[in-house]
């Protein structure tokens, strides 16, 4: 009889990526994946612990698989990703109906450790040691096994794993060690391997890709990221290609070159800023100034006038004072970023920042969330506006009876109506016409498929 995995996924596209790669190398061991929870022999919870919020969501989420467990007691319960690296034992003293505990490294051991549970080896498996000599292995093998089309047009490839840098508040050098990047022969060969699979759109991933090979052997020959962009983007058939996360102190004008000169690199990106004050950066251990911040994004939008530029805030950081917080709201102001994830500060754990005194009051940290957020916004709407009247080129997402979904370069949301024969992952001319705060709407310009 055929086993069910129903994998639920927390935190960032590093852990989608992970999770696609468990639920291929459990396909392998026979497992086909169930959309509801209740229907699986197997859960997973690919987890992440960037925030207390995060955490605390994983923990009760695995509360209430206690009482299906209790119905159910064959049902297996595996926790993966950051809060199994941070928590390792302690998950089964908290929740001691959990099965398997597999840290960030090691969930290619996954199938194998299952196996020891199924011939009654062992009763539970733990496996999430950080290893600086870890490398990540080369997932083409499971591409070969893939259907010949895959279903999707667009994919994530895992370009480097961990983190050096240390930002005082970050959780990511505990949860996935030290960076890590992956040979350019492995990563081309992938990309490879999805294009010939029906793939349009790589979004290229790393907790911070500038670094991309300057950190360890691995990379064989010494590529920067920019080198690397560069060979990505020349795979034929690569029409879409991105990339995140970004750090501003590492972003070079070579990658912000790319931008300019790789037709199919998309103009947009995602460069977290976290704070405006120049104190708060040094205590966040962040190894930029704001002025130095604000000069890299002239720089970047030299090169690519209409890039849209992102980024990520926290607010309430230990220290911060009122006319700290309103450098913040001063840079949202100068940049105006097409859009941001903000967040108030949490501690987490084996973080410098947990031991700052001067923690700002909870109230005032939700008072600076929501006056950023507003601000935000409203400036994502004027931005949008931008697009009124002009015509852009969607990547189809989505198409109904009711009309179809699709991407721009810039990576904002399109609802346009559409003939049928459009199918996800074609290009199209659209012309915006409306512009909400979420998306735009607009009208195809030009019936013919554009075949970029
Ligand atoms: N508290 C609040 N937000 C955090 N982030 C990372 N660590 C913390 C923390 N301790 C935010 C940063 C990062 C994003 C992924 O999560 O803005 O860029
Ligand atoms: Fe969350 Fe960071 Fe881990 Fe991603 S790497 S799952 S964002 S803690």
């Amino acid at each position: 009889m055929s086993k069910h995995v129903y994998i639920k996924t927390f935190g960032c596209q590093m852990n989608e990526r992970d999770s696609e790669i468990m639920a291929q190398l459990l396909a392998q061991s026979g497992y086909i994946p169930v959309a509801e929870q209740t229907d699986a022999d197997l859960v997973i919870l690919n987890t992440c612990s960037i925030r207390a919020k995060a955490e605390q969501k994983v923990f009760s989420l695995l509360g209430s698989l206690r009482k299906q467990k209790k119905q159910q007691p064959e049902l297996r319960i595996a926790v993966a990703g950051c809060v199994a690296q941070q928590e390792g034992e302690q998950i089964f003293r908290r929740m001691p109906h959990v099965d398997i505990v597999v840290g960030t490294q090691q969930l290619y051991q996954l199938p194998e450790m299952l196996g020891r549970l199924e011939r009654n080896e062992t009763k539970r498996e733990i496996s999430c040691n950080l290893d600086k000599e870890f490398t990540i292995p080369p997932f083409q093998r499971l591409l070969e096994d893939a259907p010949h089309q895959l279903a999707a047009f667009r994919k994530f490839v895992t370009i480097m794993q961990g983190c050096n840098n240390y930002c005082s508040y970050c959780v990511v050098p505990s949860t996935r060690g030290r960076e890590i990047s992956r040979p350019v022969a492995d990563i081309l060969e992938e990309v490879r391997l999805l294009v010939a699979r029906g793939i349009k759109e790589i979004t290229l991933l790393g907790q911070n890709v500038n670094s991309y090979g300057c950190t360890n052997a691995v990379a064989e020959e010494p590529t920067g990221f920019a080198d690397l962009l560069t060979m990505v983007a020349a795979v034929p058939g690569v029409q879409r290609l991105r990339f995140t996360t970004s750090n501003p102190q590492d972003l070079s004008t070579e990658l912000m070159q790319c931008f300019r000169d790789l037709p199919n690199l998309c103009p947009q990106f995602h460069l977290p800023v976290q704070a405006g004050s120049n104190a708060v950066l040094k205590r966040m251990n962040r190894k930029y100034t704001r002025e130095l911040y604000l000069e890299k994004v002239a720089e970047l939008r030299s090169y690519c006038p209409d890039i849209a530029i992102g980024t990520d805030v926290i607010v309430g950081f230990p220290g911060e004072t009122e006319e700290d917080f309103e450098q913040t709201m001063d840079l949202l102001e100068t940049v105006r970023f097409h859009g941001s994830f903000s967040f108030k500060y949490s501690d987490r754990p084996h973080t410098r920042s947990t031991d700052f005194s001067d923690k700002v009051e909870e109230q005032v940290k939700g008072e600076r969330l929501q006056r950023f957020q507003n601000r935000q916004d409203a400036i994502s709407l004027e931005r949008n506006q931008e697009f009124l009247g002009k015509t852009v080129e969607v990547m189809i997402e989505a198409n109904r009876s009711s009309g179809s979904q699709g991407r721009t370069g810039t990576n904002h949301i399109v609802h346009f109506t559409s003939p049928t024969n459009l199918l996800p992952g074609d290009l199209a001319l659209v012309t915006i016409t409306h512009a909400g705060q979420h998306s735009l709407k607009g009208e195809l310009a030009d019936k013919e498929k554009s075949n970029r």
